[in-house]
């Protein structure tokens, strides 16, 4: 089993390939869709330069996971199946809960499925999945969403999504909507740092914290002794403490509202009349 990792910096996000070198098979995690919300217009500089390594591997796309649907980039799972087909689109099975949250927040039409239909498959925690020659255990790690799930491969490599970063960064915020720190504080806690020292964790982001070089991983081993934020020796209390006061102090990410009435569709743009298309806009006055 190889990884490739591909960082965007514009909105800091790490996508992976995990792929098997002998029989070709893969699978990419956390895909980048470019999107500019001032012109509104989607581009696919990401998507390509993904492409050009799974070409030049001679790799065959078999899935794309989602760790959850992501609030601070679009992704081009939909729009990598254009050019692989074959590729089944997955997500945990609780995408459901924030298909119904966002539904009504992005006012989706009455006939919009919050049953998880528009992805391919939906995954169940703990469950095991052959992709391939390649394999990978689901382990639901909510908290930053109720959807999130993290994957680990071959009892390897552990791709973390949102719900932790580099040690010196710390979690995933979890003050979106049905979002929770104590859910969060189980998923690291008593999930995440159960398993062996060893395995290699894969983050979602990273923030490059202190301008410091890009750094996407680490250990379950180097998270517990050092996670600026949850260590294996952190209370439950403490951290969902600071959690909550520091997601006080956090703007709303660039991408969000355009993000997640996307990536809840299974990042379908909606079609509409002779070409055009239009994502809402939910405005809030306050006085
Ligand atoms: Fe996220």
């Amino acid at each position: 089993m190889k990884i490739q990792e591909f960082y965007d910096e514009a909105t800091y996000t790490l996508t992976y390939v995990v792929y098997d070198e002998h029989s070709k098979d893969a699978v990419i995690i956390d895909p980048v869709l470019d999107f500019d919300p001032a012109s509104g217009v989607v581009s696919f500089e990401s998507t390509e330069i993904l492409r050009k390594f799974i070409d030049k591997q001679s790799l065959q796309v078999k899935m794309v996971l989602e760790t959850h649907a992501h609030a601070d980039h679009l992704s081009s799972s939909h729009y990598l199946k254009e050019f692989y087909p074959q590729a089944v689109v997955a997500i945990g099975e609780n995408i459901k809960l924030v298909q119904k949250t966002f539904k009504p927040i992005f006012s989706k039409p009455v006939d919009f499925p919050v049953d998880g239909s528009q992805f391919d498959r939906l995954l169940k925690d703990d469950e095991l999945v052959e992709v391939g020659t390649l394999k990978f255990r689901v382990i639901f790690t909510p908290g930053h969403t109720p959807a999130c799930a993290s994957y680990l491969f071959e009892e390897k490599a552990l791709f973390t999504g949102d719900a932790l970063f580099m040690p010196d960064y710390g979690t995933g915020r979890c003050d979106f909507p049905a979002g929770s720190a104590k859910d969060l504080y189980n998923s690291v806690h008593n999930k995440i740092y159960t398993l062996d020292d060893k395995i290699e964790i894969y983050v979602g982001h990273d923030y490059q914290p202190g301008g410091r070089d890009l750094a996407f991983k680490t250990t379950v081993g180097e998270e517990k002794a050092n996670n600026i934020q949850l260590k294996a020796s952190t209370p439950e209390n403490e951290f969902v403490t600071m959690r909550t006061e520091r997601d006080k102090t956090l703007k709303a990410p660039r991408l969000l509202l355009p993000s997640v009435q996307v990536n809840i569709d299974a990042g379908q743009i909606p079609e509409q009349d002779e070409g055009k298309t239009y994502l809402n806009l939910p405005v809030s006055v306050r006085r």
